[in-house]
């Protein structure tokens, strides 16, 4: 097992599966526990060190899954506990770590708390969730928006007590009240459970919105009628997130928690490290999937997140795509592009996340009106993944959602027998870090490159290596000095001198020609 200065999670490259459009085993359309274990293969062929599987808890699926209505069970459309401790230990046999969505903001309105908490106003549950009286003119307590749908309050009215309850995303995601010391042992005692049954760690949800001020203050100009938790932050999280921080370490084996911190204010995402106390890794959203496709915004980006991290000795992650915004493919508009950003993703440093799909190149799949499901319009990422050549390419006749285009082509099956395909590539990324501590763990230096690029280096005792991405429509002159090409976007070159050129839109990986 890994030593405490340097936990597995810091060198992992992560992956993100989103279970009902990985893989179906059993024919409904809808991915489930089955069809992920049965492309263990494929995930340990394509070299992840962990995945990191969105919600398949018990759920109503208004958010599907993301509203919980029991934190210690899976969904029958998913299978069975059973299943999940099977793909978990098959994942370990083959040296793939698992860690769990958790969604302790809210649960679903379904779950036993809740269903409990709005019976009465004197219910021994009523405070583990936020109630409170109409404002005089009978309307919501705050003006506070949710998230969705878009453009409505954060409140719903409970006829039966005659209160509003919080809810920050839908009317079936009521807020819990994490000041109430009853909620705090329920929710630790959910991840108790999973970490006796061996589960790696968390992917923890919305987590900068778990500690709220009691009076719940209005919005003030200019925030008032964006949905609160997109700038929410409130001191009391810190010590909610100290606590789970040490029971998570109480654990063996480098369990570890990364947290969602989805913020429009500034420098946020470094907060939640806290003083090496709170999170192990934060995802820095909306920012990471935000980034537009040009030098001078990424190199922005990426030396600010790089320096605001180190700052408190953490460690950053990076992150493309996910479930709930387009994927990079489709907003920066082209596979080239696309291959490029992935070589930036898996050489900077610290903790990668990939989206299951972008590996395939895969765009958002175009849905037509009648087929829209999701409440936040998200449906297009999420589309199936396809795995075969053969009609359906793996999902029969029916998918729950539509394939992404260009299926016959982009899928599993087709890619991975084309050394040159961006699958392969992945693939040679993924290799090429794991084989290098200098890509691993290596300090990182940002070089001066024309504009246009970007550019750095990574260095690591004898090891070195010079990454450049060359953002523009046309060929950039970028000096390396006397290096050889280990890898490129575009596949072309890969062994030889570099020549000091950059083809269009093209990323490279430079080692020393004694290496
Ligand atoms: C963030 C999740 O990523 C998203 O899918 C979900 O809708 C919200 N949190 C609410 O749980
Ligand atoms: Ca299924």
């Amino acid at each position: 097992m890994s030593t405490p200065s340097r936990p597995w999670w810091k060198t992992a490259v992560f992956y993100q599966i989103y279970p009902r459009s990985f893989a179906d085993a059993n024919g409904d359309g809808i991915g489930d526990l089955g069809g992920i274990r049965a492309r263990l293969d494929h995930l340990s062929w394509l070299g992840v060190d962990a995945l990191w599987l969105s919600p398949v808890y018990p759920s109503p699926m208004a958010d599907f899954g993301y509203d919980v209505a029991e934190y210690c069970d899976v969904d029958p459309v998913f299978g069975t506990l059973a299943d999940l401790d099977g793909l978990v230990a098959d994942a370990h046999g083959r040296g793939i770590r698992v860690i769990l969505d958790w969604v302790p903001n809210h649960t679903s309105d379904r779950h036993r708390w809740f269903v409990e908490s709005r019976g009465s106003r004197t219910n021994r549950r009523r405070n583990w969730y936020y109630w409170r009286d109409p404002a005089p003119d009978g309307g919501p307590p705050n003006n506070w928006m949710a998230a969705f749908p878009l453009g409505t309050p954060a409140w719903t009215f409970d006829e039966r007590t005659g209160q509003y309850y919080l809810h920050s995303f839908l009317p079936g995601q009521p807020d819990l009240d994490w000041s109430n010391p009853e909620v705090v042992a329920a929710m630790h005692g959910v991840l108790h459970f999973w970490l006796e049954r061996g589960i790696d760690g968390f992917r923890v949800d919305v987590v900068h919105a778990l500690g709220k001020d009691p009076s719940l203050p209005d919005d003030p100009p200019p925030w008032a009628g964006i949905p609160h938790t997109a700038f929410h932050h409130h001191p009391s999280t810190h010590a909610i997130l100290r606590d789970l921080r040490r029971l998570v370490d109480s654990y063996p084996g480098d369990r570890m928690l990364v947290g969602e911190v989805w913020s429009l204010l500034e420098r946020q995402t470094v907060l939640y490290y806290g003083h090496g106390d709170e999170l192990h890794l934060a995802f820095d959203l909306p920012a990471a999937v935000r980034t537009p496709w040009e030098a001078a915004a990424w190199r922005g980006y990426t030396r600010r997140l790089i320096a605001e991290i180190e700052d408190v000795g953490g460690w950053p992650t990076w992150v493309l795509s996910n479930h709930d915004t387009p994927r990079h493919r489709t907003r920066f508009g082209s596979e080239a592009r696309a291959r490029a950003a992935a070589v930036l993703l898996l050489t900077l440093p610290g903790a990668p996340f990939l989206y299951a799909g972008e590996e395939l190149g895969l765009e958002d799949a175009v849905i037509a009106p009648q087929r829209k499901l999701d409440p936040g319009g998200r449906d297009g990422c999420r589309a199936p993944i396809p795995w075969s050549t053969e009609p359906g390419h793996g999902w029969g006749d029916e998918p729950w959602l539509p394939l992404p285009p260009a299926a016959a082509e982009r899928n599993v099956e087709t890619l991975h027998a084309d050394a040159g395909s961006i699958l392969n590539l992945y693939r040679r990324l993924l290799a090429a870090r794991r084989a290098s501590p200098a890509l691993r763990l290596g300090p990182w230096r940002p070089l001066d490159t024309p504009p246009g690029t970007l550019g750095f280096e990574r260095a690591s005792g004898g090891d070195r290596r010079v990454v450049f991405v060359n953002f523009a429509a046309g060929e950039v002159a970028c000096s390396g000095g006397n290096m050889i090409i280990q890898l490129t976007s575009d596949g072309s070159g890969e062994g030889s001198p570099y020549g000091g050129v950059l083809a269009p839109e093209q990323a490279v990986v430079l080692r020393p020609t004694a290496a």
